[in-house]
């Protein structure tokens, strides 16, 4: 029985098998918080310290994923584990800048039903405006600008203000966390693009200042699911041709009993 049809047929299924088991990844990741608005800065790649003005970048790199976060009566009500990338459009050029987690202050508030929250550098900010709505939060307005360094030593410097209003972003049930590890691209002008990237966001209901349960974005779902059923499929089409191959076979040797 070991002819090289069956060694190969058995080589696919078991690759086949590998294929749906490495798609299934468990992700569980509730960073505890420490002391202060931003902690625990993971990667920083950009060690430039000497200017003060955001500067712009003609390629993308990965920012530095930092959590920040709001206290009100001594507890955090708003958290938010990100990094993130502006995109300037510029002549039909896009060009990139990094936040910083080092020169970043946390500044906002918290009310029962609102929060703000706002990342501030010198040449720019990003704040985002948590709602509550009954048994649900959601991001209402995404606001951010960018001041970017001049190009020249003599040119002016530029503004680019950007806003999304009336929203129901990183929408969630009371006391979950909206998670997304995928890239989440938002347009704020026709000139700004805000880019968040290994996110997990939450307002309100923080329970021992720590994020709740996870809301999985769409994007992650598709990619975590989309191997999985290609892996079905192709299990599937394997079944058929071991079928398609015992049943020939079959009928092969009753053909050659027959004669
Ligand atoms: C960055 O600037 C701060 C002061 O603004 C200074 O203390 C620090 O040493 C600088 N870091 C580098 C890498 O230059
Ligand atoms: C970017 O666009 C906004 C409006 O969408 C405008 O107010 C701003 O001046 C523009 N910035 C630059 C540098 O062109």
């Amino acid at each position: 029985m070991t002819n090289p049809q069956h060694i190969a047929m058995s080589f696919l299924i078991f690759a086949a098998l590998l294929f749906m088991g490495s798609s299934v990844s468990s992700e569980v990741d509730n960073s505890l918080l420490t002391e202060g608005f931003v902690s625990h800065v993971e990667d920083a790649e950009d060690p430039s310290n000497m200017t003060k003005k955001p500067s712009l970048q003609p390629k993308e790199s990965k920012p530095a994923i930092a959590t920040y976060t709001l206290k009100r009566l001594s507890q955090v009500c708003v958290m938010a584990k990100l990094g993130v990338v502006f995109l300037v459009k510029e002549n039909k050029k896009t060009l990139y800048y990094n936040l910083d987690p080092k020169s970043t202050r946390v500044t906002g508030y918290c009310t029962n039903d609102k929060a703000v929250l706002s990342l501030e550098f010198d040449g720019g900010m990003l704040e985002f405006t948590f709602k509550k709505d009954g048994d649900q939060a959601y991001v209402i307005t995404l606001r951010a600008k960018l001041e970017p360094e001049p190009s020249c030593k003599n040119c002016k410097s530029k503004s680019y203000p950007g806003i999304l209003d009336h929203e129901k972003l990183f929408k969630t049930s009371k006391g979950k966390s909206f998670k997304c590890n995928s890239k989440t691209q938002l347009i704020l002008a026709e000139n700004l693009s805000i880019k968040l990237i290994e996110m997990q966001i939450q307002g309100f209901d923080l329970d021992k200042d720590t994020f709740g349960k996870e809301v999985e974005c769409w994007a992650d779902y598709t990619k975590r699911i989309i191997p999985i059923v290609v892996g079905a499929v192709v299990a599937g089409i394997i079944l058929i041709a071991i079928l398609v191959y015992v049943l020939m076979r079959e009928r092969r040797s009753q053909g050659y009993e027959q004669l």
